[in-house]
């Protein structure tokens, strides 16, 4: 397939000038994707996008359909009413750090679209908050918002997150990791294996998935059998939780290497508990911010966010979940989204718009961070000298 290094679409680079004379930073948004959260990144997205500073950025969107197709041009229109847009693709070859446009004529080739200079991924659950989307940018060379790889792909695996908050002495519930398959070979050791260490509840979740789905609470041994057969379609491996009266407490982390969090706020669903319906069907949990919790509660809320956060490695942002058990006030870590919600009514935004840093400022920290991680990475060796 030929490649034209031909110049980039950008004939005139007056376009991409500011005001001020300097020229301004490309900044490629990711969103939508294959994901059961697509939707909620499309808002998201158009959130950011429209509170890009003009001034400063070039905003080139960038969308994923739900079949995994990259486009670009109208693409919010494409992802939202079916309107025309061209099919893109990015490169992992640092020489070829520019969006592409695939021809699809006679014979099939690649157009530079734009020149990119960061990427901000706003593409939540799998297939973009899991490290992949993070494994083709650092291939292809591209500073980008957010964590890498590795601090991806642990803030989604349910399982490994729990080993990596044990390994660093950080509090989480008890729990059991069952593969699928030995639920489907031998079931009642399995049943006998969970009831022996956990009470009921329990909740059981596919161990890679995101926005409740797949997750039940299991009153007895009957919800159990139904909540690991749900859990088992959706994934390889189950985590089993015990289940606690909780109070949900989210904090927002900001930063690369000196991480920074938010004010904590809490989420009060009117459902049994956070799941799918009260998330995006119902949508009438109640967001608290700051949550009534005293001083040295959430400071010590604060203070786990941030362990938590350098321990997956994470980078950028991070909306880290908590919950506390309300009758004996412990606090456990939940989870990490390394990729929060990011509409203007998002807890992730709203956390830091209540500690002081209102949304476009946010957006353009996130940037900065971004471009530093990329250039502190740069000057490390990768080989031998
Ligand atoms: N151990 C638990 N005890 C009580 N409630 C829980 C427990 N685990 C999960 N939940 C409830 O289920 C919701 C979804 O679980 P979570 O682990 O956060 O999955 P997701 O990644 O899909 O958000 C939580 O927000 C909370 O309401
Ligand atoms: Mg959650």
């Amino acid at each position: 397939m030929p490649v034209h290094n031909s110049p980039f679409t950008i004939h005139n680079s007056q376009l991409f000038m500011s005001k001020n004379g300097q020229q301004k930073l490309r900044v490629g948004v990711i969103f939508g994707g294959r994901s059961g959260e697509h939707e909620v990144s499309l808002n998201s997205a158009q959130s950011v996008m429209r509170a890009l500073d003009p001034d400063k950025y070039e905003v080139i969107p960038i969308g994923i359909d739900k079949n995994g197709r990259w486009l670009t041009g109208d693409v919010v229109g494409t992802l939202t009413e079916g309107k025309a847009s061209h099919h893109a693709t990015l490169l992992p070859d640092p020489q070829a750090t520019g969006l592409m446009q695939l021809d699809e004529g006679e014979s099939v080739g690649l157009t530079a679209v734009s020149q990119l200079d960061v990427i901000f991924p706003v593409l939540h659950g799998p297939y973009g908050e899991d490290g992949t989307v993070q494994g083709l940018l650092e291939l292809a060379n591209l500073p980008y918002v957010g964590a890498g790889v590795v601090g991806s792909a642990v803030g989604m695996d349910k399982a490994i997150f729990k080993q990596v908050m044990t390994a660093n002495g950080l509090p989480i519930l008890p729990w059991l990791l069952v593969q699928s398959k030995d639920w489907r070979r031998r079931p009642y050791d399995i049943l006998s294996e969970i009831e022996a260490i956990l009470a009921y509840p329990v909740f059981t979740k596919p161990a890679n998935l995101g926005s409740s789905v797949g997750i039940s609470k299991c009153r007895n041994q009957d919800e159990l059998r139904t909540g690991l057969d749900e859990a088992a379609s959706y994934d390889r491996r189950i985590v089993v939780e015990q289940g606690v009266n909780v109070r949900e407490l989210e904090v927002s982390v900001l930063g690369n290497n000196e991480p920074v969090a938010s004010v904590v706020g809490e989420v009060r669903p009117r459902r049994d508990f956070y799941d799918y319906v009260a998330k995006y069907v119902s949508d009438d949990s109640e967001l608290i911010i700051p949550a009534d919790l005293t001083p040295a509660q959430s400071d010590e809320v604060r203070r786990l966010a941030v362990k938590a956060y350098q321990a997956i490695d994470c980078a950028g942002l991070g909306r880290v979940d908590l919950l506390l058990d309300v009758e004996n006030g412990r606090l456990y870590l939940n989870e990490i989204n390394t990729i929060p919600g990011f509409t203007r009514i998002s807890m992730y935004p709203k956390l830091w718009e209540a500690t002081g840093l209102p949304y476009s400022q946010l957006l353009d920290r996130l940037i900065e961070l971004a471009i530093e991680r990329h250039e502190e990475k740069k000057r490390l060796k990768t080989t031998l000298d």
